[in-house]
């Protein structure tokens, strides 16, 4: 058994999952885990649907498309199951309701950020112990391309929204798990106050480890600079706006 360091140091995404079934007492203590998460004023402001039903999956998969490749993400209709991860201030509203107070938290940007906040920590706790259970997982962004359908699919109500997936399952045979490296700590770290020091040629470096790192991966010239300049010269999933406001939120 690893320790909590290991399991935090040495991980990475899987994205190749096997059919073997995952047994309740194992996707109990997952569960456990994350619902112990530490959150927003213990408001726990979120929901997760566990979709085992292939139609939804394939739904999903279907729906869903990566924002680089333009292509869409068969593991999200492989994986056994697929947690779909809500920001639910509905279950807020439900409580104030019964105590006669108007909810307003959802006219402040403060929501989205409660909100994806408490779904990240919760994605995290449940990524650490699905790995302690020797399973892997993927998180999943990329749900947003279909918000609205979403919504529709899954019935969520008023004061919710998707904020992300994550697809579990056994590794299939032969998948391990490839550590993909990081930016220098050095370049997280900063000293009492912003440095913008050194940054550059730290990514220099960086960008020739992601260069191999990629090259192993199949895809030939890609540094980890090019990746990102790919990936945020342009607007993502711009359409959500609509869908945010639909659901009983400002910005
Ligand atoms: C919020 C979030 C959304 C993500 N969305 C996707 C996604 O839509 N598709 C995907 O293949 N990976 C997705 N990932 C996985 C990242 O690409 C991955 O964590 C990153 O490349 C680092 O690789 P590693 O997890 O193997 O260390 C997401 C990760 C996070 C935290």
């Amino acid at each position: 058994m690893k320790d909590t360091l290991d399991l935090l140091t040495h991980r990475g995404s899987i994205r190749k999952f096997s059919d073997k079934p995952i047994p309740e007492d194992v996707l109990h203590n997952i569960y456990k885990a994350t619902i112990c998460s530490q959150n927003y004023a213990n408001g726990q402001q979120y929901s997760i649907i566990v979709v085992t039903d292939q139609k939804k999956k394939d739904f999903l998969y279907e729906t869903t498309v990566s924002p680089t490749s333009g292509r869409g993400m068969s593991y999200i209709k492989k994986a056994p199951i697929f947690l779909l991860f809500v920001m639910d201030f509905n279950k807020i509203d439900r409580v104030m309701k019964k105590e006669r107070v108007e909810m307003k938290i959802q006219d402040s940007l403060e929501a989205l950020l409660i909100g994806s906040v408490d779904v990240g920590i919760a994605m995290q706790a449940a990524t650490v112990a699905i790995a302690n259970e020797g399973l892997g997982s993927v998180a999943v962004g990329a749900i947003r391309t279909s918000v609205k359908e979403i919504i529709e699919t899954f019935e969520l109500p008023k004061y919710t929204y998707p904020i992300a997936g994550l697809a579990i399952g056994y590794l299939d045979e032969g998948v391990s798990i490839v550590e993909t490296p990081r930016l220098p700590l050095k370049s997280f770290l900063h000293d009492n106050s912003y440095s913008k020091a050194a940054f550059d040629e730290l990514v220099d470096e960086y960008d020739v480890k992601m260069k191999e790192a990629y090259a192993i991966k199949g895809i030939a010239d890609l540094t980890w600079s090019k990746f990102v300049s790919n990936y945020y010269g342009k607007p993502i999933y711009i359409e959500q706006i609509e869908s945010y406001k639909k659901q009983g939120f400002k910005l």
